[in-house]
Parts: C-alpha cells; structure tokens; sequence
C-alpha cells in the first residue's frame, strides 16, 4: 500500500470539518459537545450514531462502528486508502502529493545531514565560549540571556574563519553542500555562516535542521538562514516549536511573535507557548502546524503600519482554520517595541497586559475596514464590504460563517446606517456668518469679555476664531442684543429645519398628534420672528 506522508493525512484532518463531511450523507444535530445521526453502517430509526468534530471521530453507539474522517469515506462510500484520500483532497481543494517512499539512500543522506548539522551545533556552541566568539558571548549575555539559555538552546558563535568546511573537509563534498552550512565559491568551499551568533533551528523532534545567524558588527542583513534544503522548509518551520508544543497543548492556545529572540524570551518569561516564523513571513503552514493542536491563537505583532499589515495577513492565513470555538487575537506591541523589549522593561505583567487585551479576530477586522475604507461614503462602504465578505468566505464551517456574517450586518446596520440617518436628516445649521457678521463678533468678544463667557457656549459653536479681534464701537447693550438676534436666527432656523423634516415624512396614519407638533412650530416660529424683528428694530 503507498504510504503517505503523516502530515498529508494531518492536513486533511486539519482542513477537512468531519461534520461537515458526514453530514454530506448523514443528517447530523448538534446535542452537547456532539453531533448525532442515524448510523450509516446499520439500520436504526433513533439517532446513536455521534460525531465528534473537536476530538475528529465518530462512534455509533448501536454497531460499535467507529472511525476518523478518513475511514468514514472508505467504509461509507467502500473505497481503498488511496482513493479515499483522493476524493477528502478533491473536497479540500488539495493536491495530492507525490507518492514518497523514502529509500535507503535517502535515509542514509538524511542520517548524514543529521550527523553534520549536530556535529556543527556543538562546534558553535564550543567556540561562544572560547576567545574567538568572547564579543558574541557578551553581546548575547547583554540581552539578557543566561547561560542557562544559551545551553538550553544551543546558542553558539561561528567563527570569522571557514571552520566547517574545513572540519568536514574528508566528508562528501555533496552531503555537505546538501547542508547548506558551506558554499562553493571561487576559491573553492566557504562557510555560510560567519562571524553570526548562531541560533539553530530544530525540527518537531527537536533535531537540528537549520541555523539563523545574527550579525554581530550591525552589518545588513541582520539575520541570515539557512537557505531551503532537503530538511529544511521555511515555510513549513516554526522557530521554537520544539519547545513550545507541549505548552501549546496544555495551555490550550499559541502566541506567534515576529522575532526569534522573542520567542525565546517569552518562552522564559511566562509564555512558553509562544512561537515566531521564521524571517518575517507567516505561511498557511505555520498556522496549519499549530492548528493541529489547537485553534486558539494570539498573534502579537509591531504596533506600527507594518504590524497592521501582518496582522491583515495573518488574518487571511487563519480564517479557513476558524472553527466555532476557537479564540483568535490580536495583540499590538506599541512604541516601537517588540516583546522582548517589553519584558526586559515590565516584565512579564507589562506583556501580560499586551496579550490579555488582544483584540479577537472579528473585532480586528471590523476595526480595520472602518479605519481603511471610507465609510461616510456609499463607495467606502461598498469596499468595505466585499473585504469582509471576502474573508467571511473563507471560513469554511458555513454555519459558523452566516453566523459571523450576521454579526457584521447588524454592525452595519447599527453603526453604518445610524451614520447615514445622521446625514441625511437636516441638520440644525448655523446662521450664515459673513465676514462682517464675523468681524463684529471678533471685536465684541475682544470689547466685552463678560459677553464673551456669558454665551460662551454659542459663542464657540460658531466656530470663529477669536484671535486678531479689533474693539468694537458698539456699546454693551448692543453688543449684547447682537449677540443675541444671531442666536435667535439659528433657532428659527433650526425650527424651520424641523418644520421641513415633519412635512418630508408624513407618517400614513398622521392624525392629531402630528397636526399638533405642527401648530406648535409654526406657532414658535412666528414668536421667534416677532422677537427678532423687535431686536433689530432696536438696533437700528
Ligand atoms: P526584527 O528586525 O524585528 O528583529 O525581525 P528582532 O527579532 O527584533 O531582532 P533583534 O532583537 O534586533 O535581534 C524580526 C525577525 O525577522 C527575521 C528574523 O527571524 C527576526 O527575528 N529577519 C529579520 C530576517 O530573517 N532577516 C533580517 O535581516 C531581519
Ligand atoms: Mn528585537
């Protein structure tokens, strides 16, 4: 039988709802924690067939038939492994992969790989404490790392010199390139790596794969890595998983940080599931791999424009793994800050409130549209809502999905259309001010301060500046009656206003009641106008 790689197997459990799946051939309701059915595997009339999507199994309670996803397509739909596979593919929109048997040969390389790259690990780790790595030592020891740590992830410096080249120099030229610690160059093999403080990178078995080297002179790039090999995948790797997954497991969430040296300092400070990708980009496999634990995840990401951006990624990359209950969030590290910085300042309290108050992911991208499209506009808000109803669309439990669907219309409804009943209703408006009207109002203010902090609140709603006021020749008394008439103005207006708005919606059933608030306006109008032309009459 052709073997298939785990994770392919993995994957499709991962990507695949066995609910959903089963639900395809057998009517599923929800009960509890599970789902339940009529067997499809023997005759029943009451439902004891139960599916558990949280646990991925299925068991009937009747026959005893109990299975995983994949076993529930070949026995209900009679198909052997490999087709199986291929049709839970097709439903997952997955390519199968190529059929892999390892050979001898190719364990044998992989053993040979192995061998160089611990071989080489323990090197490094040598030379960070002899004279050659004495500035890598104090450097790493400066950023707070103790011995302790450098053991434990065995930290190590690689010299300015090609010393991997030349240890491994009776080796097979081949097996050591396949490693990607030495290059061929034009004169011949040099290391990869040096003068780096070196941070290996381990696989889940917590073997050596690949190494991230920091520069230690502030020369660019910061980091470099191990370019892919045969071993090592970066898009598939997550730096610090070796050391996090069973915390992942038993805290039931992960926390994805954007640099390595984060990851190791939250590990040791608190969060020991805390994890970063390698280099700066998230892949849908770093999420697909820590998925396999659980769905609960809070990523923390820079607080600047580029974070959001991550953050926006990330969001994208997890979406099709939302389930409904999982817990995904946002945490953002302001000032320019990055987590390790965070804990060396506050501590694990200061980080602890960063991450307890991540924003979930519905929230986050609720936030984002309204902060990036134009919601005061019908455009915006069309823009807006095909970016949600993008990402919507790719959570792949449908009910889950129309229920986070609905949760945006009614924020659309509650936040966007109370907008646009704002604007389209007319609005109290100030009286036109000219410049004259302005100026004398400037000079009024200048003249008379007790006027100016008697009306101050009309006075500001005008929204003049008072700044640069001439006096006024205009005694108190009509200064006053002037400050006052422009008040009355923009009641009558504000009455007309009202008037307008009433006779624009007439309710259908408009009887007394309407006829009365009617009366009432035009009846305040006529004493608004009265007032006013007996203040002007006045000032004349
Ligand atoms: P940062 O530039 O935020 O670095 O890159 P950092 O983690 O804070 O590093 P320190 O604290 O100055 O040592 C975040 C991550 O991006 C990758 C590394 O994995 C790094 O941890 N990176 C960064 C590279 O791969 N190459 C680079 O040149 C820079
Ligand atoms: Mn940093």
């Amino acid at each position: 039988m052709a073997k298939y790689d785990n994770s392919f197997t993995d994957e499709l459990r991962q990507r695949l709802s066995l609910v959903d799946v089963i639900s395809r051939r057998v009517p599923l309701t929800k009960k509890g924690q599970n789902y339940w059915g009529c067997c499809p595997f023997h005759n029943e009339k009451t439902p004891s067939f139960s599916v558990s999507e949280d646990k991925g199994f299925y068991h009937c309670f009747g026959c005893g038939e109990h299975g995983d996803i994949i076993s529930f397509i070949m026995k209900s739909e009679n198909m052997d492994f490999k087709t199986a596979i291929k049709e839970l593919a097709d439903m997952a929109g997955l390519k199968m992969p190529e059929f892999k048997q390892k050979s001898p040969e190719q364990i044998a390389a992989e053993e040979n790989y192995i061998k160089i790259t611990e071989r080489t690990t323990q090197i490094y780790q040598d030379l960070l404490y002899k004279d050659s790595g004495k500035h890598a030592l104090e450097y790493i020891k400066n950023r707070g790392f103790s011995d302790e740590i450098i053991k434990k992830y065995r930290i190590g410096y690689a010299p300015k010199n090609n010393i991997i080249s030349s240890t491994f120099n009776n080796i097979n030229r081949d097996k050591l390139l396949s490693t990607g610690l030495v290059r061929i160059g034009d004169y011949g093999p040099y290391d990869f790596f040096r003068d780096k403080l070196m941070f290996p990178i381990f696989n889940a078995h917590g073997q050596v794969v690949a190494f991230s080297g920091r520069s230690l002179d502030g020369s660019e790039p910061k980091y470099i890595n191990t370019t892919d090999t045969e071993l090592f995948h970066k898009r598939q790797t997550i730096f610090g998983f070796n050391f996090a997954r069973e915390s992942i497991h038993r805290n039931n969430r992960s926390i994805i940080v954007e640099g390595q040296i984060d990851a190791i300092q939250m590990q040791n400070h608190g969060f020991p599931e805390t994890v970063a990708p390698l280099g700066t980009a998230l892949t849908e496999d770093h999420i697909a791999i820590l998925c396999k634990s659980n769905r609960n995840i809070t990523f923390c990401f820079d607080g600047d424009n580029a974070g959001q951006k991550a953050a926006v990624r990330a969001c994208t990359l997890v979406l099709p793994f939302l389930r409904d209950n999982s817990d995904v969030r946002f945490a953002f590290v302001t000032g320019g800050k990055d987590p390790d910085e965070i804990l060396k300042i506050g501590g694990k309290e200061a980080m602890d409130k960063i991450i307890n108050n991540a924003t979930p992911l519905i929230d986050f991208l609720w936030d984002f549209v309204n902060k990036n499209f134009l919601i005061n506009t019908p455009g915006g808000r069309t823009q807006a809502e095909k970016y949600l109803k993008d990402c919507t669309s790719k959570i792949t439990d449908k009910i889950f999905q129309n229920e986070i669907e609905q949760e945006y219309n009614s924020r659309k409804f509650n936040q966007w259309h109370k907008w646009k009943q704002q604007k389209y209703t007319p609005k109290i408006e100030m009286p036109d001010i000219d410049i004259m009207t302005e100026n004398v109002i400037k000079s009024i203010v200048q003249t008379y301060p007790e006027l100016a902090e008697k009306y101050t609140e009309f006075l500001m709603s005008l929204n003049i500046s008072f700044d640069d006021a001439q006096k006024t020749d205009l005694s108190i008394e009509n200064a006053e009656k002037f400050i006052v008439s422009l008040k009355l103005q923009r009641y009558l207006k504000s009455l007309q206003n009202e008037k307008i708005e009433l006779l624009s919606n007439i309710p259908e059933n408009a009887g007394d009641e309407y006829r009365n608030k009617l009366k009432e306006i035009d009846e305040n109008i006529i004493q608004a106008n009265e007032k006013l032309e007996l203040l002007l009459d006045i000032n004349k």
